[in-house]
């Protein structure tokens, strides 16, 4: 009866603009997972056959996936303190002009500025319940033990539970040391024959004076040995440690089983907040090396142990989301799912076997700013506000996250300081299909390393490399034989003009491009350089917290957890990982 329909479309006027604003006055929560040196290649939705991830695909499925979403670098200290701040690393002191550009002991001095503003204060000051659960690398403390001025509480964590520093080979037993691998290069002999030749002019009977230089010599050379030794034997219980809050509650942690910890954690969370707006973001200890798979996924994978410990990361994923789905939290979460940088290549473990992911048709990995260390996943789901299946390839960066929470939040960017980063939302729902980022600046730590132009009206993807790192995976020389690439001499290439690539056709970075290849090679350089000027110049100068001063062991700065009669170690933590009677097998 057509007057019947008068009512209900009167009903449905007034109820729907009073549901729809209910639903817009409540701030939506966030789900940012980062995994520690995946690689955009160990993915199913990013085109893995023989890796099973379904999990993760499930989200690209139902979400918006990036294909070139990029990291602004290509380490974890510097790569993260540019996903909490929007900004360039350089802009906060957090990339080195050293050779060391991430944090590697945690009693050091060094850490995210308290003035840096990080998404999560902002958002704990607009109300937000905000976690922290896993990797921080962002430092502890700066004067004194317990001052924790760089911990994730100053900058808008109000729970954390995992751990301050990285994890690393040295923090599982049997796993070897990175630290041999960066001491490998140290010339041993021509030391040793100095020490020998100290010893025949001291034994030889030489003037008084030259046999005290010879014995305090041989007596520094020792006892710098000896530190390194004790440096390595006590490593793991130092730097290794789990805190819930401000407390150390294991150390060294047990690596086995805490990934299922930690979701264990961050399950309790989403139940403890499902009525009020959150912010939980899940900082994978892996697939960073020592790598460590729980029981039930250990030899479930194609790729050995590396592959197991993504299928856990993997299943991980899942229960975060199985937890959304049941509090029915699903339509009023965005989840983001990403890497901080590309798989490092040169993690074979000490019995040979490969503990690196892979970077696709990218090249290099981590700590390289060519394609494969700084082109990451980038996943983004909500349903009912994104596209499902939408596959965006323009470039974006993980820098973008912080304008586009802030503004979800309802709060104001920061107006006193530069953003990089860009608000995402009208490219993932499509209101727009370009990115805002026409300039991208990759660096290497603190050298501006490589330039990307993404020019207004044009389809072409230019970058100019300024210096490449000396890398040679094939003879084990170059960086593969550092266990990581240096940004300055004489460990790269310098090249002038830079090398130009248009990855748009050659995304591999194969063949750079000449001016006989590129008619307009001389116009298109000129651009990308005066780009990279401008922008330099533009970039304040600010302390920076990765000097030596600031990596230096400094004692009074050491957490330490004892229990009687054990120096710096506990076991004070009782979380259980998340007990499911089954994990499925993805093993065709
Ligand atoms: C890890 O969990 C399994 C059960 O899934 C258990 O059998 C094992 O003892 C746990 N390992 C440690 C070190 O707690
Ligand atoms: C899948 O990922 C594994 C582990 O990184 C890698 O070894 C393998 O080559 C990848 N396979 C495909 C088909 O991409
Ligand atoms: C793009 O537009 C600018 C002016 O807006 C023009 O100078 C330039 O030549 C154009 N480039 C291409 C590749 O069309
Ligand atoms: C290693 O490979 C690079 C590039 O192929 C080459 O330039 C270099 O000389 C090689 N080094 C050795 C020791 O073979």
């Amino acid at each position: 009866v057509p007057g019947m329909e008068i009512p209900r479309i009167l009903i449905s006027l007034v109820l729907l603009p009073a549901s729809s604003l209910s639903l817009g006055a409540s701030k939506p929560s966030f789900v940012l997972m980062m995994v520690d040196d995946l690689g955009i290649g160990d993915l199913g939705c990013y085109g893995n056959t023989t890796l099973k991830t379904p999990n993760i695909d499930r989200l690209a499925q139902d979400g918006v996936k990036l294909t070139q979403h990029l990291a602004a670098s290509p380490l974890c200290t510097p790569s993260r303190a540019a996903f909490l701040t929007g900004r360039y690393p350089i802009r906060s002191g957090m990339a080195s002009y050293g050779h060391v550009g991430v944090f590697i002991i945690s009693a050091a001095s060094g850490g995210l500025p308290r003035e840096e503003i990080t998404f999560a204060r902002i958002l704990k000051d607009q109300g937000y319940k905000t976690a922290l659960i896993g990797k921080w690398h962002q430092g502890l403390s700066c004067e004194h033990r317990g001052d924790h001025c760089h911990h994730p509480r100053v900058h808008g964590f109000d729970h954390f539970y995992g751990i301050p520093m990285t994890n690393l080979r040295d923090c599982q037993p049997g796993h070897g040391s990175i630290f041999y691998a960066a001491f490998a290069h140290v010339p041993y002999g021509k030391l040793l024959a100095t020490l020998g030749g100290l010893v025949a002019l001291h034994t030889a009977g030489a003037r008084v004076a030259a046999r005290r230089l010879a014995t305090g010599l041989a007596a520094l050379l020792l006892a710098m040995a000896g530190l390194l030794c004790v440096f390595i034997l006590t490593f793991a219980d130092l730097n290794c440690f789990l805190m819930r809050g401000e407390e150390v509650v294991e150390q060294p942690y047990v690596a086995e089983n805490l990934t299922q910890r930690m979701t264990g954690e961050a399950v309790e969370f989403l139940e403890r907040n499902s009525d009020v707006p959150f912010l939980l973001f899940f900082s994978f200890l892996q697939v960073h090396t020592g790598l460590f798979a729980s029981p039930r996924f250990r030899g479930k994978s194609r790729h050995g142990l590396y592959g197991d410990v993504v299928t856990e990361v993997d299943w991980c994923v899942g229960q975060i989301m199985k937890t959304l789905e049941r509090l029915e939290l699903k339509e009023k979460t965005l989840v983001y799912l990403t890497s901080d940088q590309g798989p490092h290549l040169e993690e074979i473990s000490v019995h040979g076997e490969v503990h690196h992911g892979y970077s696709g048709i990218y090249r290099a990995g981590k700590s390289t700013n060519w394609e494969g260390g700084i082109r990451v996943p980038g996943i983004f789901h909500w349903p009912g506000k994104l596209p499902a299946g939408k596959v965006i390839d323009e470039p974006t960066s993980n820098m973008d996250l912080f304008p586009s929470v802030v503004n979800l939040a309802g709060a104001s960017i920061p107006s006193d300081r530069k953003i990089d980063g860009h608000d995402l939302m009208p490219l993932l729902q499509g209101r727009v299909v370009r990115s805002d980022h026409e300039f991208m600046f990759h660096y290497c730590n603190a050298n501006l390393n490589a330039v990307r132009w993404h020019p207004a009206n044009s389809t072409s993807l230019w970058k100019a490399l300024f210096f490449t790192p000396n890398f040679y995976p094939e003879n084990t020389t170059g960086c593969f034989h550092m266990h990581i690439c240096h940004c300055i001499d004489p460990f790269i290439t310098h090249h002038d003009p830079p090398l130009l690539f248009d990855l748009s056709k050659d995304p591999s970075e194969s063949k750079p491009l000449s001016p006989a290849t590129e008619p307009n090679f001389h116009s298109i350089v000129g651009v990308m350089v005066d780009a990279a000027k401008a922008h330099e110049q533009g970039v304040e100068p600010v302390p920076e917290q990765l000097t030596l001063q600031h990596h230096l062991w400094k004692p009074w700065l050491q957490p330490c957890c004892s229990t009687l009669g054990q120096l710096c170690r506990c076991k004070r933590d009782h979380r259980q990982g998340v007990v499911e009677a089954e994990v499925e097998v993805h093993v065709e």
